[in-house]
Formats: C-alpha cells, structure tokens, sequence
C-alpha cells in the first residue's frame, strides 16, 4: 500500500527516526510483479592453501548444492582469496587459480563485488606498476570476468546491483568509499528503475553496522577502513525506492540492521576468522540463503559445519 510518496529523499532522511520507529508507515510503493526463487550470498572465502581453506570452501559449496532451496545463482561478496594486494605475482596466481577451480564446483552463475583482499599488485613488492591493466581490480576482473567494478543485472522482477566499496592507491592504501562516477551511475540507474522494482546490492564493506558498538564499544565509531565513508550519501539516494536488501562482507559477522524498510545483511564468513574458529568466538562459517516468495525477501544464514579446531587436530595427527 502507497501511504507516504512521494516524498522527498530529505523528507525520508529527516523523518527517518520518526518513520522508521512507527514501522507501518513506512511501506515501498506498490511492489512490481516478481516471479519466486533463490539465490545464496557467501562472502569473505579468504581462499588459500593453508588451514585448511580450500576444503572449507569445497564443503561450503557442497553445502550449497544440497540445498533444498536449489539457488538460481550466487552474489560473491569479495575477499575471494587471500592475498592479492600484498603478495607477488606468484603467490596471486596461486590463490587466484584456487579460487577458479573450486569456484568451478558451484554450478551456478556468480556476481561479485570486489574485496580489499582481491585487488593485485597495491602494496607489499608491488609485482606490477599502477598502469599495467592487471593493477588493482584488473586482476579481480579478468579472474572473475566482472566486466566492470560495478554493474546491475535482472532476475525475477528484482534489480541486482553489484557494488565496488574499495577504493585503491599505491603503497598499500586502501579505503571504504563509492567513487563520484559510480555513485552518478546508481543514481541514473536508480532513476530509471523506479520505486516499484524490488533493489538487491552487493558490497564488500558495509554501509550499515554496529560493529563498533560490540567490539570498541557503545560509543566507537568505525573507521574508513570498516565501513563505507560516505554510505550515508548511498542510503539517501536509495531511500525513495523500493531497496530490499543491502548484503555486506568485511567484518565476518552476522548481523541485520533495518532503516527505511531496508535490510542491511552482513553475512558472516565462509572463512570464519580467516580458518581460525568462529568471528568473535560466536559467529560460525557460513553462508546466506535468500528465498524470493512473492515480492518478498526472506533469509537465514546456514553454517556448514567447518570445525577449524578439529581440521587443525587432524591435520598435526597426520
Ligand atoms: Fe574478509
């Protein structure tokens, strides 16, 4: 039921607290036809040779293929492999082609959104100069065939937008931000779409946490290297539409916060504590299911049952 629009993206940002308090009010415009389906969202695989990953990653998509929910496709949420940015070239290749070949395994079209681990060349030897085509996200696109850093693509009635969080710069830096051209390009996207049509993004650095408030504490605020720097200019352009859901990576935790009928869905690890136990000693390897059921988005996060202290045993053992 249409109750508020139109309003202004400013009515929305400065009514938020009021209207996101009173719930009911805040409904999308009537919603466009959609067909049913789902699709998973796993992120931060971490892909190495060491501990154990590369099987951890082979059960995760085992897992996946035996569900019941039999996914359309995959949204990857980047640091696919560990390590791109810091390593040489021979290092890259190796966790790169890991990554190709069990990716392989899934038999399902993956979408993906770059990782600060997936980049190449930006620090440590530094194998390639800044102007070589492979530096940076080059790599991560010819590994993965992302045609571009950031896109969009359809599927059921719903609008999927694969977003690029990670900003680069030689000597190693990096950072949480969506660049100027990009966000010019959301924002046509956006406009085109309208505030019928259903809206998924993929990120890699979240938009939407608390996780300074259960690691720092109640009062930390994160810095540009845990979340996006300007997400507030992103959840202001999102706010007019019908923008379901916001899947997140980076911080390993699983975690939902919802504000202007929007889910931002952080979604744990396949890795885990990078293949040492569970993030936070709580939050277990795992993956995202979503179910489409009409018009609606519902998820649950499926941990697959990697013990990283029983691979590690066994591993000593022999
Ligand atoms: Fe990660």
């Amino acid at each position: 039921m249409k109750t508020h629009y139109p309003l202004t993206r400013r009515d929305l940002i400065t009514g938020g607290i009021t209207l996101a308090a009173s719930g009911s009010l805040l409904t999308h415009a009537d919603a466009a036809p959609t067909k049913d389906f789902s699709f998973v969202h796993l992120t931060d695989t971490h892909i190495q040779p060491e501990l154990g990953a590369t099987e951890g990653v082979r059960k995760a998509f085992a897992a996946i293929r035996s569900l019941k929910e039999k996914p359309t496709f995959a949204l990857v949420g980047g640091d696919i492999v560990m390590d791109a940015a810091m390593v040489d070239r021979k290092r890259t290749d190796a966790v790169y082609d890991l990554w190709q070949s069990t990716a392989d395994e899934l038999g399902v079209p993956l979408y993906y959104s770059v990782g600060n681990h997936d980049v190449y060349a930006i620090g440590g030897s530094a194998p390639v100069a800044k102007d070589n085509p492979e530096w940076g996200k080059g790599m991560w696109q010819k590994r993965t065939g992302a045609k571009n850093r950031y896109d969009t693509f359809d599927f059921g009635g719903y609008r999927f937008v694969t977003l690029d969080s990670v900003q680069i710069a030689e000597g190693g830096k990096w950072w949480g931000e969506f660049d100027a051209e990009q966000l010019m390009w959301l924002d046509n996207l956006l406009r085109k779409t309208g505030n019928t049509m259903p809206l998924v993004f993929l990120t890699h650095i979240p938009v939407m946490t608390l996780f300074g408030q259960y690691t720092g504490g109640t009062t930390q605020a994160l810095g540009e290297g845990m979340i996006v720097k300007n997400g507030r200019e992103f959840v202001e352009m999102i706010a007019p539409y019908n923008a379901q859901a916001v899947l997140q990576g980076h911080t390993h935790v699983v975690e939902v916060c919802e504000y202007l009928g929007t889910r931002y869905i952080t979604g744990g690890a396949v890795c885990g504590d990078w293949w040492k136990g569970k993030r936070l000693g709580v939050h277990p390897e795992g993956f995202n299911v979503f179910s489409v059921k009409g018009g609606k988005l519902a998820h649950r996060y499926v941990p697959y049952g990697w013990d990283a202290a029983k691979y590690a045993a066994k591993k000593q053992d022999g």
